[in-house]
């Protein structure tokens, strides 16, 4: 167990988005950061190293490794890679459970996981699952844990869940019931979020917090692109079938039952006042009617 740190904060996932996110969010508030990386020479790496980071080699099958990647930091941010079959699960499952006991070993003062919405049980959604044995094993292991439970990120309008422009109106499919409520979160407010947790200028309360910035139906989430563009908008909820696999029919299934679990806005924001809702995030990021 380390006693003392040296102020860094260590960031897994640091090339990706969220973990990009949180090692953008530390910079912004002028930490020290390392990031754990599989090839410190990739361009995503070298970029992070070019702003400043340290960079860690780590392989999330060599748990010494990852121990020494953690030694005498102050705290840590950690996610799971995307999983989109059971093989996949299992692994996340793995790197998660490696990333836990690498943290116990080198006696991390506060880790932060990014884990899902929902976690906190079982949901039979299986990379969300993987996620809740996550935190039981972070639980478990006797350190200081937050969890930040992500819902959908709003990136996705970007790119798999964006809408199209069809005969002058804007049109947004989703295999999502019109009156269901999808929660959302921008990834920069994750990132923020975990960071103000590291740094200790915010909490948690229970040691976690589910990440919502907005709750909107399709049609109203239509609605909002539509505004955007000054443009008539249209939402059409399609059926489960469209999704390619088990898992997101799993997932989408799983976020029409979820209109049960509340959301609570108000201590997301506590953490972070800016928090984007679905027409901050259009403006914030410049979003644009498609082309055709
Ligand atoms: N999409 C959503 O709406 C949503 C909502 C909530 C939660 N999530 C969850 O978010 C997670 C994905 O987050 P993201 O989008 O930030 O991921 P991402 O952009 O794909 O980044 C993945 C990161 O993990 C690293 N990585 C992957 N496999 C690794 C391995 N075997 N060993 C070491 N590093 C590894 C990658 O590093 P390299 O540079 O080495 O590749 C990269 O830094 C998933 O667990 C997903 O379930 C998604």
């Amino acid at each position: 167990m380390s006693a003392q740190t040296n102020g860094t904060i260590a960031v897994f996932g640091a090339t990706g988005r969220q973990g990009g996110a949180v090692v953008d969010a530390l910079l912004d508030r002028e930490a020290r950061v390392r990031a754990l990386v599989r090839d410190p020479r990739s361009d995503r790496a070298q970029a992070l190293a070019a702003r400043g980071v340290e960079l860690a080699a780590v392989r999330a099958d060599d748990p010494a490794s990852l121990a020494a990647a953690l030694t005498a930091v102050a705290g840590f941010s950690f996610m799971t890679p995307e999983a989109n079959s059971l093989e996949e699960v299992e692994a996340e499952i793995r790197i998660g459970t490696a990333l836990v006991d690498a943290a116990v070993e080198a006696g991390v003062p506060h880790t932060v996981f990014n884990s899902v919405f929902g976690a906190d049980r079982e949901t039979g959604v299986p990379h969300h699952d993987s996620k809740h044995w996550i935190e039981e094993r972070l639980r478990g292991s006797g350190l200081r844990a937050t969890m930040v439970r992500a819902s959908a990120f709003m990136e996705n309008f970007a790119t798999v869940m964006a809408p199209t422009l069809e005969q002058g109106r804007i049109v947004l499919r989703l295999p999502l019931p019109e009156d269901v409520a999808l929660k959302m979160i921008s990834i920069r407010d994750i990132g923020r979020i975990a960071a103000a947790l590291l740094l200790g200028t915010a909490e948690a309360p229970g040691g976690a917090v589910e990440l919502v910035g907005d709750e909107l139906t399709g049609p109203r989430i239509a609605a909002a692109f539509g505004a955007r563009a000054g443009l008539p908008a249209r939402y059409e909820a399609l059926p489960l079938s469209v999704l390619p696999s088990d898992l997101d029919r799993a997932m989408f299934r799983q976020f029409a039952e979820a209109t049960e679990n509340p959301s609570d806005i108000a201590v997301v924001r506590a953490i972070e006042p800016a928090t984007l809702d679905l027409a901050g995030w259009i403006r914030a990021t410049g979003w644009t009617a498609p082309t055709t």
